[in-house]
């Protein structure tokens, strides 16, 4: 089945348990033999971490909010080109920590730049790169902030306070209603095994694994 290359996105607010999650799945996967790759945005690929690094800096608190939609829309088609879609094309499962769903979710809804704007600098991956199945960890960010112990104050993003993380949890929740084929909702508030089960569930319900 993964002969014709998969491409599997990770998504969830803040402290949603998505680095532990991918941890278990990149063990998971070596195992069972599955040729696969793990990837992130913004990044995945040298030019992209560069433009990850002016996104992230704490000190670049001026930068405008298109601004900020438009490097994401940048670090993503180099994403796509260099490393996306060559790795689909060897029949690879691609997995990747973030992807145009956050985009939706911070620029669109959190930032309030609208879906027609988000979509039209994101065209490139809107028309050739769509993922396949989209993982999303369902956790409130009150819950998430929680169990994560507080925000890092070094991270820009992450000095947006809490109204700021309610509203992408809302945008990725009107995601997932509006796309049931593409997005599965993962209940991210059970423990740790109990969310993987659900993950492992999901890839071999559609035969990925
Ligand atoms: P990161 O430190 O990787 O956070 P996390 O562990 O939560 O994934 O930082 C990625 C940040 O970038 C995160 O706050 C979400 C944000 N982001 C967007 O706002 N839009 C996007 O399109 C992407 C890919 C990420």
């Amino acid at each position: 089945m993964s002969k014709k290359g998969y491409f599997i996105t990770l998504e969830g607010c803040e402290g949603s348990g998505k680095s532990t999650q991918l941890k278990k799945l990149e063990e998971f996967l070596k195992d069972s033999g599955v040729d696969f790759i793990f990837t992130r945005e913004p990044g995945g690929t040298p030019i992209a971490e560069q433009i990850r690094k002016i996104i992230l800096d704490g000190n670049n608190t001026q930068m405008c909010d298109e601004t900020e939609a438009l490097l994401y829309a940048s670090a993503r088609v180099q994403h796509i080109k260099e490393k996306i879609i060559p790795s689909k094309k060897e029949g690879k499962i691609v997995i990747c920590d973030r992807y145009i769903d956050s985009s939706f979710a911070y620029q669109a809804y959190a930032r309030g730049l609208g879906m027609d704007f988000i979509k039209g600098v994101n065209v490139y991956a809107v028309e050739n790169c769509m993922p396949d199945l989209t993982l999303f960890l369902d956790i409130s960010p009150e819950d998430a902030f929680a169990r994560k112990g507080g925000a890092d104050k070094d991270d820009r993003l992450e000095q947006s306070g809490i109204e700021f993380h309610k509203k992408v949890y809302l945008g990725y929740k009107t995601l997932a209603s509006e796309n049931t084929s593409r997005i599965v909702c993962i209940d991210a508030k059970k423990s740790a095994d109990e969310v993987f089960a659900q993950i492992v569930k999901v890839l071999k319900e559609r035969e990925i694994i």
